[in-house]
């Protein structure tokens, strides 16, 4: 099942298949190297909207986890 995972102090991991594309506000489609891939969510990555993993460097803090009463995602590979 395709999802994107809001990874604990680091990015949102997109593991979606190969269908999605990722475009600007321009409607133009970022190259995507590899799949999954992770976008950036602490606004410190050279690569945006790539993750590059200074999220690590800059001692990034984000762990807004879901509500407990969220049903858990049994395909969840727990990456
Ligand atoms: S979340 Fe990894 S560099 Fe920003």
């Amino acid at each position: 099942m395709p999802f994107i995972k809001v990874r604990e102090n680091g990015p949102y991991l997109v593991d979606v298949g190969d269908e999605v594309t990722l475009i600007d506000w321009n409607g133009r489609q970022y190259p995507i190297a590899r799949r999954p891939f992770a976008l950036c969510r602490c606004g410190h990555s050279k690569n945006k909207p790539f993750c590059d993993g200074t999220h690590r460097e800059v001692g990034f803090q984000g762990a807004e986890a879901a509500p407990e009463s969220g049903t858990p995602d049994p395909s969840d590979p727990g990456r």
